[in-house]
């Protein structure tokens, strides 16, 4: 179980979630890493409706740290904390390990102090999610899943996020800003939508593109409008005539799959993270299989973050 610490709606229909949890930062596959998710138990303790959780990426963390009560305090050390994160490499802060774990667990456990998410309501369940109260208890299985793959440094790398799926990029761009060269492409319907996330953005050294549907917000088109027209223009004016190393990508599949056939036909290598209804969230199930080049694959488990090349969409 973990506990809500904030619940703060940051838009219309749109919520920042705050949780307190307990979760091994090491060995990697169990932390909590940019791309993975938790897997949310949305109804309350009395009731079996909805039966399924709900799966939310981790938009960011903040590391544990004991000697930080107040509030305040752990606002302020929010940056210092994600930036130890990164540059330790989940290595272990003895400090924070709780005194009482055996020998086993003072090497495999960092403990996380802060899981947040950013969630749109969708349906019934998100709804029920988000009339969580802090100080509320929830139950959070996770994190689980694929990462996405973070050893760069002085790479030229590019994020697109379109809707939601600008979700799990925050925490990636964050981990990937200070050491390489980022260009950030962020959409959405609206400014509505996309401005509360465009903000987190904003504050990381990183070059950020934004676009909407309606224009509200940066270029108006959708955002692999953007990221086409941008490209064509700086090379053309000869600002950016290198290839990007490596792309990210979260959002809708049009997006996703127009990115692919971009990619494929410029040799650009990437990931992908990709999002299916899920039962389980724990590769049991097979509810959330889609189909890749190396066969069916599971999101909840070999996935949700795939080499881009591999998708088959519409096997989705
Ligand atoms: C790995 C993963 C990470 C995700 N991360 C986030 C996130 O960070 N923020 C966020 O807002 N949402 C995220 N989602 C989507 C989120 O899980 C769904 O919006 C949510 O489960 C909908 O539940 P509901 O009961 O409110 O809606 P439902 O009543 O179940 O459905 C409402 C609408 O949402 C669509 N929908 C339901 N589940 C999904 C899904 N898994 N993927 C796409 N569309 C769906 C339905 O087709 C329907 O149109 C993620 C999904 C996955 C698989
Ligand atoms: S949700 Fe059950 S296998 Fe993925």
């Amino acid at each position: 179980m973990a506990e809500v610490i904030s619940q703060t709606e940051i838009g219309p229909d749109l919520y920042k979630l705050k949780i307190s949890a307990r979760i091994p930062q090491a060995p990697a596959d169990r932390g909590a890493a940019p791309g993975r998710f938790c897997h949310l138990q949305v109804r309350q303790p009395e009731s079996w409706d909805p039966l399924l959780r709900r799966p939310l990426s981790i938009y960011n963390v903040q590391v544990y740290n004991p000697e930080l009560t107040a509030e305040t305090d752990l606002e302020a050390d929010f940056e210092t904390d994600l930036e130890n994160y990164h540059e330790t490499d989940h290595e272990i802060d003895h400090e924070t390990i709780r005194e009482n774990d055996d020998e086993t667990d003072h090497e495999a456990f960092h403990e996380t102090d802060q899981l947040e998410f950013v969630y749109q309501i969708r349906g019934r369940g998100t709804r029920l999610l988000s009339q969580f109260q802090a100080g509320e208890q929830i139950d959070c299985l996770g994190p689980l899943g694929s990462g996405f793959t973070l050893d760069f440094s002085g790479s030229s790398i590019i994020l697109v996020g379109g809707g939601l799926g600008i979700a799990p990029l925050y925490f990636l761009a964050r981990m990937l800003a200070d050491n390489n060269n980022l260009q950030v492409y962020l959409g959405a319907a609206s400014a509505d939508l996309l401005e509360p996330l465009a903000a987190d953005f904003a504050r990381l050294d990183l070059r950020l593109i934004l676009a909407t549907d309606d224009g509200s917000l940066g270029r108006i088109g959708t955002v692999f409008d953007a990221f086409r027209e941008d490209f064509a223009v700086r090379s053309q004016e000869g600002k950016n005539l290198k290839q990007p190393d490596y792309i990210f990508a979260c959002g809708p599949e049009p997006l996703l799959h127009s990115l692919q056939k971009y990619m494929t036909a410029n040799n650009l290598p990437g990931e992908f993270s990709l999002e299916k209804r899920m039962a389980c969230g724990s590769g049991v199930c097979l509810s959330c299989v889609c189909q890749t080049a190396k066969g069916n694959q599971r999101v909840c488990y070999e996935g949700p973050v795939f080499p881009a090349r591999e998708v088959i969409f519409n096997g989705c």
